[in-house]
């Protein structure tokens, strides 16, 4: 597809055929993600792809779990913003495949001015805003539209994350620690494409 076709075209997609993903598909989209730019080139990335169905079940009950912990005595209107963001949360359990992002400490060249000084490398990375969060969003990105290109649909999953420990516990990627869901399929529904955005109520410029 035509580039900015594509961008219109990337729309969230949450329901799935039972189609299973193709390893060479999940390939094509993983490396499009690692062409994405990281601080000091360091891809701080590790993607796993879980097809297992009892781990994406197991994932959504601790998820299940934690949100009930968080929010135990929700009743009312509260109670269909909880039911809400269950769903949301837990909505990458109903995908062929997740593609969970995990991503370790990485090195910049500030790094190196940090021995001695007052600053921990988590203290420079919050200063900077996160580099190594802002660039996996720069890789999620490029597989969602990857993913687009290839006929599939995907949904990123950031809601799941409240279960971060545990999802670790059960992605066992040692160092590397979860950052992000993204759920993947054959859409079983297809959304419409993106009216191009009206750019002047975001933009504005400094002479
Ligand atoms: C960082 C991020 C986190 C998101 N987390 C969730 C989520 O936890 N559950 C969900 O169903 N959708 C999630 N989404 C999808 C958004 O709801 C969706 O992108 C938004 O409504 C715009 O729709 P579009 O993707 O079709 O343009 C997330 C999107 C982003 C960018």
């Amino acid at each position: 597809m035509e580039f900015f076709e594509l961008l219109r075209h990337r729309r969230t997609v949450r329901q799935f055929t039972a189609d299973a993903v193709p390893q060479d598909v999940v390939v094509k989209i993983v490396q499009a993600g690692l062409t994405a730019p990281s601080p000091n080139d360091s891809h701080p990335w590790k993607i796993v792809a879980i097809r297992n169905q009892s781990v994406l079940r197991e994932m959504r009950g601790a998820v299940e779990k934690k949100l009930d912990g968080l929010f135990p005595k929700v009743s009312g209107e509260k109670k269909v913003s909880f039911d809400k963001v269950k769903t949301f949360s837990t909505i990458f359990a109903q995908a062929p495949l997740v593609l969970a992002v995990l991503t370790r400490s990485y090195r910049a060249v500030v790094d190196e001015l940090l021995e001695g000084s007052v600053l921990t490398h988590d203290q420079i990375n919050v200063l900077r805003k996160n580099p190594d969060v802002q660039a996996t969003g720069a890789l999620v990105q490029n597989m969602l539209l990857a993913a687009t290109e290839l006929g599939y649909g995907a949904v990123w999953v950031s809601g799941a994350l409240v279960a971060s420990e545990q999802i670790d516990g059960l992605l066992k990627g040692g160092e590397y620690k979860v950052q992000t869901l993204v759920a993947l399929g054959k859409p079983a529904v297809t959304p419409q494409p993106r009216p191009t955005p009206e750019v002047k109520e975001y933009l504005q410029t400094l002479d």
